[in-house]
């Protein structure tokens, strides 16, 4: 979906003049060097409350009035953060309730960031009102461009406040009867069953902490009320500035809060992009990265997201930060424009000089002017983005999916049985989506419940929990002719973690996939059986499903064992399309063979005609095609025509060789 909010790529970051407040003279500064840059926005005043705020009721915006103008006069987007992620001292002091109650049931004091309970009505309030005065002061400044709400919504609270608000959630799940919620949480159980509502509190250690389709509420409920907090942040902003694009940044694949369903309440998504570069695991970590970019651009459809957060060096929190290479940070912010990301900012633009991130990386380091290396790689950058202005807001189709979907990581984090420690679900989602990345064919990473209508091939890993209706839309998509594929312990339970009778997989799909699982065998580390597959032999590890065929084509049987001759690849043509069950985890190549198979069987095209050596990452985006060497040595790339390089304007084709770290972007 093509949706612009500028017409240029977004080149800036995190920037707090509030913590230079007495050297106004580094303002003027820090507007030069902006200038120097290449540097097109500034994300200003997210931890600024005490500031603007210093006593209930007294409001100090004379420097932010300042600062928005400077930055206006220097031709800079501003996009203006609501403070809400750290208040200050008089607040929590004069209102201990808006402070976070931790699991152990004891109040956090004052201290941090993000550390507020999610429900008090006095924090919403509070937050309401100074994000009231921010929108009603600065509705029609020029430079005000887009809202950041808050910073990074995490945790969760354990007060009574929060108690009471999970109780009144799980009511309204369960239609206000009691007899229900104890129908599914199986609260039969143990003894568990409940006559009152007041029964019911938070997980923990020290109480209730088995009963996963609780947990699985206790989860939906944290990011409720992360969702609903964030409804009260935008209510005055929505009023007073309808035109200006909100967001709130996101952090990789947090599981707190189930950012597919948050999505749907922004304008645009925004996450904060920290690879971990340089361990000796790049091409791996560039695979891992590109699937959370591709997972943010599916939440809304397709439309481009921000990349709100990035280091232009190192970060403070590792526990040794070493230097990336150089190179490397402009390498991954070119990863992000090429999967969808309309905007490269950083934390932070300039290093602070006391406090807990003096020594993360900033675009200006202490030393105070333009001549760092850091600086130079951020301006030159900052060059190119301006060539990039054409992808703005176009995105490609994509041919295939796979399904991640947030509530069923919650499910298959909760559950207890078979492989109880290895489970990864994240990592089996990347390994089903690498084989057609590899092969340049671009990617959407969906939620369960999205449309499966557009994709020829949907890949659907370790789908343990449905939710409702799933099963049959599965099977629309398949009777319609699409490809599904499905792996072990797929359709064992409904929403409330309670078991499918009547044979695996549930909810309708042994007749889509022609399989009943009849058990399921967990081998311990370094275990393996071996199944076939096309004529090769793959390891089997951690996890596999003994099935029987109802029906569906076998293509690959268990070798050893007690099942040695079953079932452990088939393929069902159901409808119009076919469903795949591939029953057993392989750490090689197996999903590498299987999607081949897949894409020659359907012929799913590469976006486009340009081929590399492994170890580079091709995507298109609109016309634009982004050519990236992510491994640690040069290597080569064909390309099928004519193209223009983006960068340096000339004609490339023929063979070429790109340096390890570095890229190309070419036109057609
Ligand atoms: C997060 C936060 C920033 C900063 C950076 C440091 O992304 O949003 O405020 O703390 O981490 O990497
Ligand atoms: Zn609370």
């Amino acid at each position: 979906m093509e949706k612009k909010f500028f017409d240029k790529i977004i080149h800036g970051g995190d920037y707090n003049p509030d913590q230079w407040i007495n050297t106004p003279e580094i303002w003027d500064e820090d507007m030069r060097l902006m200038n120097l840059a290449h540097v097109n926005s500034a994300t200003i005043s997210i931890f600024s409350w005490s500031l603007l705020e210093p006593e209930e009721g007294v409001y100090n915006f004379g420097w932010l009035d300042e600062i928005m103008d400077k930055l206006h006069a220097n031709g800079k987007e501003v996009i203006l953060a609501t403070p809400s992620g750290a208040r200050p001292p008089w607040l929590a002091q004069k209102y201990p309730e808006v402070l976070r109650v931790e699991e152990n049931g004891i109040r956090n004091e004052f201290g941090v960031r993000h550390n507020h309970c999610l429900t008090s009505p006095v924090y919403r309030e509070k937050v309401r009102n100074i994000n009231r005065m921010l929108a009603e002061r600065y509705k029609n400044h020029p430079a005000l461009k887009m809202w950041h709400i808050s910073n990074e919504y995490c945790g969760e609270c354990h007060c009574e406040l929060c108690q009471q608000a999970f109780r009144d959630w799980v009511k309204e799940y369960y239609h206000n009867d009691i007899e229900e919620l104890n129908e599914k949480w199986w609260n039969g159980f143990w003894s568990h069953r409940m006559n009152d509502w007041s029964q019911i509190n938070s997980p923990k250690n020290r109480g209730e902490n088995h009963v996963s389709a609780m947990k699985l509420c206790w989860n939906r409920f944290v990011s409720d009320s992360h969702i609903s907090f964030y409804e009260n942040e935008i209510e005055p902003l929505r009023e007073i500035t309808p035109d200006i694009p909100i967001t709130t940044n996101f952090m990789r694949m947090y599981d707190g809060i189930d950012y597919q369903k948050f999505a749907k309440k922004m304008d645009l998504v925004s996450w904060d992009n920290y690879p971990a570069w340089d361990k000796g695991r790049n091409e791996e970590e560039a695979l891992a990265v590109a699937f959370v970019h591709d997972a943010f651009r599916s939440m809304k459809d397709g439309q481009p997201f921000f990349m709100m957060e990035s280091t232009p060096s190192l970060v403070n929190w590792h526990d040794v930060n070493k230097l990336p290479k150089p190179g490397m940070q402009e390498l991954s912010s070119i990863q992000s424009v090429a999967h969808g990301a309309d905007s490269v900012q950083y934390f932070q633009w300039r290093k602070s000089k006391g406090g807990h991130e003096k020594y993360h990386g900033a675009v200006v380091d202490h030393v105070g002017h333009e001549n760092t290396r850091v600086f130079r790689d951020v301006a030159r950058l900052g060059e190119v983005l301006e060539k990039l202005s054409g992808v703005v807001g176009k995105e490609s189709n994509s041919k295939v999916a796979v399904v991640y979907d947030w509530e069923n990581s919650w499910a298959v984090k909760h559950f207890c049985g078979f492989n109880n420690i290895n489970r990864n679900y994240l990592g089996e989602c990347i390994k089903w989506y690498a084989p057609f990345r590899k092969r340049g064919i671009s990617v959407d990473v969906i939620p369960m419940d999205a449309d499966f209508s557009k994709y020829n091939t949907v890949i659907a890993p370790f789908l343990y929990m449905l939710k409702d209706g799933t099963g049959e839309r599965i099977k629309t998509y398949v009777e319609n002719g699409g490809n599904f594929v499905a792996t072990y312990l797929t359709g064992f339970v409904d929403k409330n973690d309670m078991c499918y009778l009547g044979g695996f997989p549930g909810d309708g799909l042994m007749d889509v996939f022609g399989v009943w699982c009849e058990e399921t065998d967990s081998l311990p580390e370094g275990m393996k059986n071996t199944a076939s597959f096309s004529g090769k032999d793959y390891d089997v590890v951690h996890i596999c499903d003994i099935i029987h065929s109802k029906g569906a084509e076998i293509l690959g049987e268990y070798k050893r064992d007690f099942y040695a001759g079953m079932p452990a690849v088939t393929e069902n043509s159901f409808g119009k399309g076919k469903a795949y069950y591939a029953a057993f985890r392989n750490d090689g190549d197996f999903t590498d063979d299987f999607c081949k198979m897949l894409i020659e069987k359907n012929s799913i095209a590469p976006d486009c005609g340009i081929t590399a050596d492994d170890g580079i990452e091709i995507r298109k985006r609109g016309n634009h095609i982004f050519i990236m060497n992510f491994s640690d040595s040069a290597k080569k790339i064909a390309l099928d025509k004519e193209y223009t390089n983006v960068v340096s304007g000339e004609k490339i084709s023929g063979e070429t060789v790109i340096e390890s770290c570095k890229y190309i972007i070419v036109t057609d």
